[in-house]
């Protein structure tokens, strides 16, 4: 399979552990079928990577970060990503907290973004990191007690009943529109 011969298409994946990279996905989603484009967005927990994914044109990954990594099944997803014969260009986003802080949302200033990308030997074609969402009412008591004491010595909050979403929605658009960009690009 070369280049040329694939299916002009986006293959949109995404890793959750509770939900908010499930809705950043959605978004982007409905972002890319205003501009034309049908990419339902898909878990990789229930859709792993597939020798299939060949056929497409570009894939777009959106990844949470818990506890210092990714979600284990974004390690898996890529490792099949980089056993085909001809990766097509991969558009990758981390959702992670760090990223609410200003010059962490890019390939460098993001610690588990660039350690993932030497890590895996990526060289994608875009990659950024969005900022996530912290809901303490939904972690467990002792991940709420972790979390409170790392937003403690990162400057947070710590109020147990802070619910915040950090996320720019605005940066999901222009992510939105350089996936287009790509896509259109072939
Ligand atoms: C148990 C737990 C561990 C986390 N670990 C990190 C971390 O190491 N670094 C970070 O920047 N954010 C961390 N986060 C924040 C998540 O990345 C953020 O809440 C993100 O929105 C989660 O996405 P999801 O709802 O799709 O799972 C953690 C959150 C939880 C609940």
């Amino acid at each position: 399979m070369s280049q040329t011969d694939r299916r002009p298409s986006v293959a949109l994946y995404y890793a959750t552990h509770d939900g908010h990279t499930r809705r950043i996905a959605e978004y982007l989603s409905a972002c890319l079928a205003a501009a034309g484009i049908v990419a339902p967005p898909q878990d990789v927990a229930t859709s792993p990577a597939s020798a299939d994914l060949v056929k497409t044109s570009l894939v777009v990954l959106l990844a949470a970060v818990r506890y210092g990594r990714h979600l284990p099944e974004v390690e898996r997803f890529l490792t099949v990503y980089r056993s085909l014969s001809v990766p097509p260009p991969l558009a990758f986003a981390s959702v992670n907290l760090t990223a609410r802080k200003p010059g962490k949302t890019s390939a460098t200033g993001n610690p588990y973004l660039r350690k993932l990308i030497e890590r895996a030997g990526l060289a994608p074609a875009l990659a950024v990191a969005f900022a996530g969402k912290l809901d303490y009412s939904r972690y467990t008591w002792r991940d709420r007690q972790i979390i409170r004491f790392i937003m403690l010595l990162t400057g947070g909050p710590t109020d147990p009943d802070t619910c915040i979403e950090y996320t720019s929605w605005p940066a999901v658009d222009e992510f939105a529109a350089r996936v287009v960009e790509l896509y259109r690009r072939g």
